[in-house]
């Protein structure tokens, strides 16, 4: 089940660059590209490297430590890489901008039962 986390203050994220953020349980990515919020994985599958010491360029997310490159949409990186990164749905309602984290099936049976 896709379960939306609104991520506060997104607009300020502007100028950071591509910032580590807790949501959902899990810690991500979120960089802004073009007027667009992106959200994806924080390692690269690569070797690891933590994604906020990358950059974006073309569309892409580039990897700081062997220079893999992945598609901010798709997740996809390019063909001779065999590998890609997860991709996080964004949406933004009045203004303010929520990300979609898939939830297993304990933290939903948890969730129901302490509601
Ligand atoms: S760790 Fe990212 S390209 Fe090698």
């Amino acid at each position: 089940m896709l379960q939306w986390y609104k991520i506060d203050d997104a607009q300020f994220l502007k100028d950071k660059g591509i910032i580590e953020h807790k949501v959902g349980g899990k810690t991500i990515c979120l960089t802004w590209f073009e007027d667009q919020l992106y959200a994806f994985s924080r390692k690269c599958p690569h070797a690891g490297a933590p994604l906020k010491n990358g950059w974006c360029e073309r569309g892409k997310v580039i990897c700081p430590f062997h220079r893999h490159e992945f598609d901010l949409v798709t997740g996809k990186g390019n063909p001779a890489q065999h590998d890609f990164i997860h991709i996080y749905p964004v949406k933004e309602e009045d203004s303010a901008y929520f990300v979609g984290i898939e939830t297993g099936f304990w933290q939903n049976f948890l969730g129901s039962k302490s509601n």
